[in-house]
């Protein structure tokens, strides 16, 4: 697929007083890239890229994101028509098949994943044995990783598969996300029903109870349809890289998922959008005093971070913030909330940050964990869900960059090379011989 890319170009490296002419590949939007695949074998040299910075693991057709200009397409189609126009099953849709949904290819997509809703009854059993403190995103990898036991024959051909094992997982994780909820708050299970659409049954499963009857809202549904669409993909991020690392060992779908949720965990990915929420919490709780907390995020000395702000990628606006913050008023609005303390820091802090010479001078901008978690609250959802929220959004994000890893005929097995900064070969020592060393 890179092959087809390859444009007239051509670099010029000089190593050693030596000529080596590089390919340069183009693609679709212009982004360039020196191909250095050969480099190693022509000249002995890799390249080194802490972070990966600045290298290009592979070619994909999924998403453009263009950090400067603030542009994010999911397979050509700009995030804010989708995020206004279409159902987060309608999305998933394109993201894995790679064009809109027919109305018969979206009622078929959906009738999948209303079939697939349940998860095995020995899987239930999974849910007593985690301790109630568990955090709800290592349960989801673990569920998600035991799905390979139950359905082991989604392991075969993947290619011929994929829009079964596709609607299986997307479906099945939602179940398990509301399923480890209610355990959690020591709740009885509220199982999936078929004549729900696959956002109205996720919060009917979190939040009906025996005694208390959920009432689903338009606008509940359609705020989460956004949000989930707003997270459905971002190219080739830590949990994305992830997916594609661990399955370009051929590792099922289901194990490379899985260790997909375990990347987006972290603070400095998914799990940023708790970490803002719990912030705000922590400001308002403590005086409302905002410039505090700027002024310790600026301090070299303090490790502490403004979460919400900054993005590798983005050294301009992050859409998704702002669709965000707009669906903020709307959401608050439709449930009756008239005003939110925590929204108010935010707004304030954003405000303040976006005039900071610090801020402005390291391109420091609100990302989409900034305001999505006001949202999650003000649906009911506790902020430890929230980063598994992100989880079920990016779900079809990974499954087309796996899918896509799993059919490209350039495939290999992903294993970057390192630069060895250890001792040199030395001689073994017996351990009646050694010294201890002061460390
Ligand atoms: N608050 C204060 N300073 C910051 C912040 C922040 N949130 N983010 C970056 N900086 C500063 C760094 O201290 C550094 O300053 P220096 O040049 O004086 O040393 C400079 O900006 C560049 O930061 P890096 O860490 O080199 O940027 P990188 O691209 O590696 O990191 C990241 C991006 C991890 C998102 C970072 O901005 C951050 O930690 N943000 C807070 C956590 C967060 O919101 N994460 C969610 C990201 S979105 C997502 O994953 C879904």
């Amino acid at each position: 697929m890179i092959d087809d890319f390859i444009s007239d170009k051509k670099a010029e490296l000089i190593l050693d007083g030596k000529s080596y002419i590089l390919p340069i590949i183009e693609g679709t939007e212009g982004e360039k890239a020196i191909d250095i695949r050969s480099l190693r074998a022509k000249t002995g040299y890799v390249t080194i890229d802490s972070g990966y910075m600045n290298t290009g693991s592979c070619a994909s057709t999924i998403t453009f994101l263009d950090g400067e200009q603030s542009i994010l397409n999911y397979r050509g189609y700009d995030i804010a028509e989708l995020a206004e126009n279409c159902s987060f099953v309608e999305v998933a849709y394109l993201l894995v098949h790679g064009s809109l949904p027919t109305q018969a290819q979206l009622s078929e997509f959906s009738r999948l994943l209303g079939g697939f809703a349940l998860i095995h009854e020995d899987m239930i059993h999974f849910f007593d044995h985690f301790p109630p403190y568990a955090p709800p995103m290592s349960i989801l990898s673990s569920m998600v990783n035991s799905l390979c036991n139950f359905y082991p024959e989604m392991n075969d051909n993947p290619g011929e598969n994929i829009d079964m094992m596709a609607a299986r997982l997307i479906s099945k994780i939602r179940t398990i996300a509301a399923f480890s909820y209610k355990k959690s708050m020591g709740q009885p299970l509220v199982y999936p029903r078929h004549d729900y659409s696959y956002c109205a049954n996720f919060l009917n499963m979190m939040f009906h109870s025996p005694v208390k009857p959920y009432m689903v809202s338009d606008a509940v549904v359609a705020a989460l349809n956004k949000l989930l669409i707003l997270h459905a993909d971002h190219e080739q991020n830590c949990s994305t890289s992830t997916v594609r690392l661990v399955g370009s060992a051929r590792v099922n779908l289901y194990a490379s998922i899985s260790a997909g949720i375990n990347a987006l965990w972290g603070p400095l990915h998914g799990g940023a959008n708790q970490a803002v929420i719990e912030m705000l919490e922590e400001i308002f709780e403590s005086g409302g005093d905002y410039m505090k907390y700027i002024e310790r995020a600026k301090d070299p000395k303090d490790s502490f971070r403004l979460v919400g702000f900054g993005h590798r990628v983005y050294k301009s606006h992050d859409p998704r913030s702002r669709i965000i913050k707009n669906a903020c008023d709307q959401v608050l609005a439709s449930l009756g909330i008239t005003s939110d303390p925590l929204l108010d820091i935010a707004r304030e802090i954003e405000e303040v940050v976006l005039k900071d010479d610090y801020f402005v001078s390291r391109n420091l901008y609100p990302n989409v964990d900034f305001y999505s978690g006001i949202i999650y609250r003000a649906i009911g959802i506790p902020s430890n869900m929230f980063t598994v929220m992100f989880a079920l959004g990016r779900l079809p994000g990974w499954i087309a960059h796996w899918k896509e890893m799993w059919d490209d005929p350039n495939w290999r097995i992903g294993r970057p090379r390192q630069i060895y900064t250890g001792p040199k070969r030395r001689p073994f020592v017996p351990i009646s011989e050694r010294k201890e060393f002061a460390v």
